[in-house]
């Protein structure tokens, strides 16, 4: 049976082909590619890291020594997030203070940022899951008038804006990943872009004092990068996703990765696919398009709304059904229909146990969050899909009593 991944970028052979050749024959293509997602971005600088969290990592580390007050500890996480958002804060030697979201927007909620007790932050992170922009302009507003620094988290977003500013371009350092399920990837990899010369120095710093990685590491992902090329397509996808011990789609915590500069080679690929940036959101646009109007025709399906100005770049489509039960059923139906749904992050950041032990009392509780974590479902955007994925997902919710 033809399976459709829940995330994914096609890469073709022409695209693994120039990517090699680049990041093997040009040794100035990690200058270019950084060059390109400043541009992108519309900060001054871009430095290029292992993975995102190792980029989440040296930023805070930068924005605490930048900031140089050794009272400014606690960093603003939204309670629904991917887990390396706090496993960053932690490994960065600070406290994660969470902030519950709006469900509606997934973005958080603007009245509880608004309210915070901003004397120990040190900064404010964003989430922008699934390519869709938080409120930005707000938490950015919110930031400036608290005196506290944002870093917007455009892991998921790379290629999405809000009111014309590109996503990971708002606040003071912006942020992106080229992990397997984004926008653009080459397996792994990040991105920090700032502008400010005081945090821009620090960071240089910390990254110019970074280990390389390792030959074999980058010749490993290379491999794995032709087998994720070739595997993505939905007539093999259902056999790699039964293959035991990959862990497909399972998000566990992982505080101990490596912290190293991007390797060359890996950023070739990376170069070649941000060639292919605006067609790949668009499609993937198009595609969340089509699949919010079959959804919509289903009662009980709630759909995530962006914000008015926004362009996402939808990674994966997300929406949310009354309960846990009726999440898992939906997740079923659809998974034997042979639709790569998923049911994204387990749990509200208050309930992943290696932060709730590190929280105040008042940020266990996160109603809005933990909603969210019972009841979302997100389904697959990329090129992959195919076109009548609308009316399949359509037919199978309303099958489903
Ligand atoms: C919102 C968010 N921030 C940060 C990260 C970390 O990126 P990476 O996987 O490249 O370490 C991720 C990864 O999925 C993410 O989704």
């Amino acid at each position: 049976m033809a399976f459709i991944a829940p995330a994914g970028t096609p890469i073709s052979f022409g695209t693994f082909s120039a990517g090699l050749a680049r990041g093997v024959m040009q040794p100035s293509i990690d200058a270019r590619l950084a060059h390109a997602l400043a541009q992108h971005s519309g900060h001054q600088r871009c430095w290029l890291m292992s993975t995102g969290r190792a980029a989440m990592v040296i930023a805070l580390q930068a924005m605490r020594d930048a900031v140089g007050d050794p009272r400014r500890t606690e960093v603003i996480v939204p309670a629904y997030t991917c887990y390396s958002v706090p496993a960053s804060v932690i490994r960065a030697g600070l406290q994660p203070r969470l902030c519950d979201i709006d469900p509606s927007t997934l973005s958080m909620e603007v009245q509880a940022l608004e309210q915070f007790d901003f004397s120990r932050v040190l900064g404010i992170v964003t989430a922008n899951l699934y390519g869709i922009p938080n409120q930005l302009d707000a938490i950015e507003r919110i930031a400036k008038r608290a005196g506290v620094l944002m870093l917007d988290d455009a892991a998921q977003s790379l290629g999405a804006s809000l009111g014309g500013r590109p996503v990971g371009g708002f606040g003071d350092v912006g942020l992106y990943s080229f992990d397997k399920g984004k926008n653009i990837t080459s397996l792994e990899g990040g991105a920090l872009i700032a502008s400010d010369p005081k945090l821009s120095a620090r960071i240089e710093a910390l990254h110019s004092a970074l280990p390389a990685t390792p030959f074999t590491k980058t010749a490993m992902t290379i491999v794995k990068l032709g087998a994720y090329s070739l595997l993505l397509r939905p007539t093999l996808y259902d056999f790699v996703r039964q293959l035991p011990g990959l862990g497909l789609g399972k998000t566990k915590w992982e505080d101990d990765y490596p912290i190293q500069q991007y390797s060359r080679p890996l950023a070739g690929f990376t170069h070649s696919l941000y060639g292919q940036l605006q067609s790949l959101s668009k499609r993937r646009r198009d595609n969340a398009n089509s699949l919010s109007a079959a959804l919509r025709a289903v009662p009980g399906m709630q759909l995530i709304e962006p914000p008015v100005g926004s362009l996402p770049a939808y990674t994966r489509l997300p929406f949310l059904v009354t309960d846990a039960s009726r999440r898992d059923a939906v997740i079923a139906k659809l998974n034997d229909a042979g639709i790569g749904a998923t049911a994204s992050y387990p749990s509200a950041l208050c309930d992943v146990p290696e932060v709730a032990r590190t929280l105040p009392q008042s940020d266990l509780t996160m109603p809005a969050a933990q909603r969210v974590a019972n009841s979302i479902v997100t389904l697959p955007t990329h090129p992959y899909c195919p076109s009548d994925l609308p009316a399949r997902v359509g037919q199978t919710l309303s099958s489903i009593k």
